[in-house]
């Protein structure tokens, strides 16, 4: 037994669309359905009736089998091709059971027979309207699980780009630091954060490797701030004892580095350890050679050599472009090719321009401080 009541309750905001063409049996059902919709939109034959679907998202179909111009199977594939989801009841007369296999392949699964039995009609009416109250709730949680997944989004790349400032704004006051202790070497630190990605780019190396070693390169010197200032800043050359100890700042720079799980900090303590190593082996602290030591090391000595050329120090005069270069590709009394890795140098030398650009361009130290 339908309750009534409670069907007249949960009908109230479903729209049906009637499609009927014996006129004594429609009015009785339109008198019989206004009592639980609020909007009862009727046609008489399946083209009128597929037009007024055409226009309006009704929720539940009612149709007749056989009517004039389209007939209910018709119509009802046409609008199953619309929305397949679509709830249609289907009323048929005894004779028409051939054209129920047919329905049920469409996706009809609701028929009452005729003459109508208003018990099973509201029955079948129930359990429709129950389904499409499910079917409501299940597309209003898909929006909001939708929107909420977009809002979790939003904030997670919002608190990315955050990080991604926060740290590349330390990196640079740590590197602020270490300029400071160490004020002849100018903007250094900050041009090998503009050559090593170059580098590292012309190689054909990955998009993250290229950006990491934006962020690490800057800091291959940082265990200088480890270095007494009498051998950081002795202005003549030092002595055997003295070198030794400033060959320290790259074991000093490591283990202010190290344990780190972040593949930066990682990749700039790798730096910081090798970035003294020569291809040849004749460089520190561990005389790694060749591909021994890692490419992010490798590539820093390139740029730290060739910016260390151009600068100006108390025991060496300022080299231009040109020169850098030569000395680089050819060596001086200092400098040895072999120190290199060779595809390094010939990958220097096609982009040697982006450098005396980086250079020239970065050499005002009031503007890089934060
Ligand atoms: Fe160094
Ligand atoms: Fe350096």
């Amino acid at each position: 037994m339908i309750d009534v009541k409670y069907l007249k309750e949960i009908a109230k905001d479903i729209s049906v669309l009637y499609v009927e063409d014996e006129k004594e049996l429609m009015e009785n059902m339109v008198r019989l359905l206004s009592n639980f919709f609020a909007r009862i939109d009727t046609a008489e034959n399946g083209i009128e009736g597929l037009s007024k679907y055409q226009d309006y998202n009704y929720d539940l179909v009612i149709t007749d089998i056989n009517m004039p111009i389209m007939n209910g199977v018709k119509m009802a594939r046409e609008i199953k091709a619309i929305n397949r989801k679509q709830l249609i009841i289907v009323i048929s007369a005894h004779d028409e059971a051939t054209y129920l296999l047919e329905l049920i392949n469409l996706g009809v699964d609701s028929f009452v027979l005729k003459p109508v039995d208003v018990e099973l009609l509201l029955d079948m009416l129930d359990k429709s309207i129950k389904l499409i109250k499910y079917a409501r709730r299940e597309e209003e949680y898909t929006r909001t699980l939708e929107a909420t997944v977009e809002k979790r989004t939003e904030q997670l790349s919002q608190a990315l780009v955050i990080v991604e400032e926060l740290s590349t704004e330390l990196v640079q006051r740590l590197t602020n630091a270490a300029e400071l202790r160490d004020s002849d070497t100018g903007l250094h630190n900050r041009r090998l954060g503009f050559y090593a990605p170059a580098l590292a780019k012309e190689i054909g190396m990955p998009q993250d490797f290229i950006e990491a070693i934006a962020f690490a390169a800057p800091l291959h010197d940082i265990g200088k701030i480890g270095i007494v200032d009498s051998i950081l800043l002795k202005p003549g050359p030092l002595t055997r004892e003295e070198e030794e100890i400033m060959k320290s700042h790259t074991m000093i720079g490591a283990n202010i580095l190290a344990g780190s799980h972040h593949a930066r900090i990682q990749m700039t303590e790798t730096i910081a350890l090798t970035h003294h190593e020569k291809w040849d082996g004749s460089g520190y602290p561990r005389g790694l050679k060749g591909e021994e030591i890692p490419i992010e090391g490798r590539i820093v000595s390139v740029c730290d050599h060739y910016d260390a050329l151009r600068m100006r120090r108390p025991y060496k005069r300022a080299l231009s472009h040109h020169q850098a270069v030569d000395i680089l590709l050819n060596g001086d009394e200092r400098t040895t090719p072999s120190a290199f890795d060779p595809k390094l140098l010939e990958a220097f030398l096609r982009i040697a321009s982006q450098f005396e650009e980086i250079f020239r361009k970065n050499q005002d130290k009031a503007k890089w401080f934060i």
